[in-house]
């Protein structure tokens, strides 16, 4: 793997050679987690024309080939020994994972207790010399700032989830966020290995997982699917502890088993074939808890995961376990009744408890979801809380250890419009009443569920915002909490950027950029203005063959796109915000409607169903109007007679969500029916979601000022649906009426 990082790096090198010919100045303006405490007075205290002679390399120990290779791609020419400028020595500083950094007199002088407090002020350093050092820039010489720097950790467990089951990511990919998170002062790949989509482990004891468990058939017939040999597996794990990153493996039981029960399926409660998952969700297909055959799976399975893994701690899942396939299993029952316990709930602690008993032997402890709290807390369990914070301060009160990552803060497959890096970085991870025990709040995690983010997404998802964590996790609530604090963040961040650049990171952005704004003119023409949300977002918009810059109006003269290039910090985006857009007949008409929205999808203010706005493929978006267990009528008086050549919306579909078609939808004119489509069908299972257009047609001399539409919701979710008996939903966007 090292050949691979320095060939990739080398061919970065030929094709962006920075200028070298003269020394490039550090600065200490962009520490990232803030330190805890820094002197300075700007003056450059260290200049080497481009020599390092190292001291005391070898007390990283396993660390020492990663710093050896960083500083030798930077451009500086790396000695040994005689007359150091850069030493590294133990010392008796104080606090969890703690250093001093002083840089003084042309020497740099990094002391900690112990490796690990080495390499977290090496990091700091790394830091504080200029950026261009990930591509060589450093070969005219190098000043740095005079500096007395005292750091440690706030919280000893600072992690990241990366669920590589949803998509799969490759070996490159996973070592190159553990560089990045190991940049952040972050010390916990928390790695989800197994899913009801798809087994990503290699286990010798039982191939099929990765032959079978590893592959699914998408809902288009395709093939996908990938896991990890044992080799690559140990190969991330030597890298991540290179850069004090500890991999925590989730291997989940008894629930997101689905892809093991594909593979094997006299693990489950009904011995019957079921498939490896291809639509995202909670299966009820789970681990029997009632079979020993499956409890002696699990335990060769850990014997494995074991002797892959050297963490302390193993996850084990646990959350999101439907019980009805143990409520209809002899087993299951048998095992109820043998063990003495009250219900399901207490199976499932009673299984958690079986495995952690069987780690324990090992010298391993457990994590798991809040939801192991549910039958009772297993004997010896640590809670990752992520239902709220309610599971962690219930396991504080049981007096064991909790992690903290609710849907609140910290999941990044959020869109940036419900969790931005503001809010991360306004995160308490100690909800109030944990503060004292007996139990403690060890630390948190972001969570990268992928679901909806194939790698390519992933980096985009996860940074800036996990950086935002990392300052809260590493730096502590009482530097992020501070007045200012988030605006002073902003700033480091602002530069810190720059080295996530010349990294290769592909970061998203921290808040929701733009947002669509339209009105109409004195003389009824529509305008689109796309608004900028922060002073450092710029760039244009553009509709049609019109572009103006972004805060300026576009005039929309018909169906299309307004596309806004995004220049943000000073960086132009690749990805383009796009809003759909519409001028027809009855925008801003008078509207009536016979129902009141839902108050989560009103899609928008009175007009929303006539602004002009049309709906995105999200149907959380904001621009979709919602109704459960309704019939919808709509009314639009055009206020001039007009000849109309077709009426249409569009519906969302996704009946997971108990989003259906309508059953029928009559279209009116001046109260005259011109079309009626009945929709026999729209409760038959349908896995297609997205979005479904209705149309009138076109319509033959159809002339008139009054349109209305009905449209029949098809009623309750029917038998083969996992809601079946509830209401359905109808999803709506615009009411389109075109003219001739
Ligand atoms: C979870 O998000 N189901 C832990
Ligand atoms: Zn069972």
């Amino acid at each position: 793997m090292r050949f691979f990082l320095i060939l990739s790096c080398a061919a970065f090198l030929s094709c962006a050679q920075p200028e070298a010919t003269h020394p490039k100045k550090g600065s200490v303006e962009a520490l990232i987690p803030a330190v805890k405490e820094i002197k300075t007075d700007g003056e450059f205290g260290f200049y080497t024309d481009g020599e390092l002679r190292i001291k005391g390399l070898e007390l990283l120990g396993v660390s020492s080939c990663v710093i050896d290779e960083w500083l030798r791609l930077s451009g500086l020419e790396v000695r040994e020994g005689i007359n150091p400028n850069l030493i590294f020595e133990f010392s008796k500083t104080i606090g969890d994972e703690a250093y001093e950094l002083e840089i003084d007199n042309d020497l740099i002088r990094i002391s900690a207790v112990d490796e690990e407090g080495l390499y977290r002020g090496w990091t700091t350093l790394k830091q504080i010399i200029p950026a261009s050092a990930e591509i060589g820039g450093l070969t005219g010489g190098l000043y740095l700032p005079r500096v007395k720097i005292y750091d440690y950790a706030e919280f000893e467990h600072r992690g990241l989830l990366l669920d590589c089951c949803r998509h799969f990511m490759e070996v490159d990919f996973v070592m190159k966020m553990i560089d990045n998170l190991a940049e952040h002062k972050m010390n916990v790949l928390h790695w989800h290995l197994t899913e009801d989509q798809g087994w990503r482990v290699e286990i010798d004891a039982y191939p099929e997982l990765t032959e079978v468990g590893a592959w699914r058939t998408e809902l288009d017939g395709s093939r996908y699917g990938g896991y990890y040999t044992k080799d690559e597996i140990r190969e991330v794990v030597e890298y991540a502890a290179a850069r004090h990153i500890e991999v925590i493996p989730e291997v989940e039981l008894p629930g997101h088993s689905q892809a093991a029960l594909a593979s094997y399926p006299w693990l489950g409660c009904t011995g019957e074939k079921v498939e490896v998952a291809n639509k995202w969700g909670v299966f009820k297909d789970i681990y029997c808890a009632g079979n020993d055959n499956t409890l002696r799976f699990i335990e060769a399975v850990m014997d494995e995961v074991c002797e892959l893994f050297p963490s302390d701690r193993i996850h084990i899942g646990g959350d999101e376990a439907p019980k009805v396939r143990w409520k209809a299993c002899e087993k299951c029952q048998k095992r109820i009744s043998s063990e003495g316990l009250k219900d399901e709930h207490e199976l499932q602690t009673w299984m958690i408890e079986h495995v952690g008993e069987y780690l324990k032997a090992k010298g391993k402890t457990i994590i798991g979801w809040d939801e192991i709290l549910e039958g009772g807390l297993p004997q010896g369990a640590a809670v990752q809380s992520w239902r709220g914070m309610g599971g962690a301060l219930e396991a504080v009160e049981h007096g064991v250890d909790a992690i903290v990552s609710p849907t609140s803060h910290c999941y990044l497959d959020y869109p940036l419009s419900s969790t931005d890096l503001e809010e991360v970085y306004g995160f308490n991870p100690i909800p109030e009443g944990a503060e004292h025990g007996p139990g403690r709040i060890i630390g948190g995690e972001c969570n990268m569920w992928t679901e909806h983010a194939p790698q390519e997404l992933v980096e985009s998802k996860v940074f800036p915002r996990a950086i935002g964590l990392a300052e809260v996790l590493w730096s502590g609530v009482e530097i992020t909490s501070k007045d200012g604090a988030y605006t002073e963040f902003q700033k480091r961040l602002d530069a810190h950027l720059n080295r996530l650049d010349f990294k290769g990171v592909d970061y998203g952005l921290e808040a929701v950029p733009v947002n669509l704004s339209l009105a109409q003119k004195e003389s009824g023409e529509l305008v689109a203005t796309v608004v900028p949300e922060a002073d450092y977002i710029k760039g244009y918009a553009a509709f049609g063959g019109n572009e103006v810059e972004i805060g300026r109006g576009l005039l929309v003269d018909g169906p299309g796109d307004v596309v806004a290039k995004i220049n943000y910090r000073g960086r132009d985006l690749e990805r383009h915000e796009v809003f759909r857009v519409d001028a027809h007949a009855a925008v801003y008409k008078d509207i009536k409607l016979s129902y009141e929205p839902s108050a989560y999808y009103t899609g928008g203010g009175n007009h929303a169903l006539v602004d002009g706005r049309i709906g995105s493929s999200n149907f959380r978006d904001g621009t979709w109007q919602a109704k459960q267990g309704e019939d919808l009528l709509i009314e639009i008086d055009l206020e001039e007679i007009v000849e109309i050549d077709s009426i249409s919306f569009n519906v969302y579909l996704y009946q997971d969500a108990w989003i259906f078609e309508p059953s029928e939808v009559v279209f009116l004119v001046d109260g005259k029916e011109v079309t009626r489509i009945g929709n026999s069908n729209s409760l038959d299972k349908n896995d297609f979601q997205g979005v479904v257009n209705v149309s009138s047609g076109k319509l033959v001399d159809i002339v008139g000022s009054r349109v209305a539409v009905q449209i029949s919701n098809p009623g309750i979710c029917p038998n083969w649906h996992a809601a079946a008996t509830e209401s359905t939903w109808l999803f709506l966007d615009e009411l389109v009426v075109r003219r001739k």
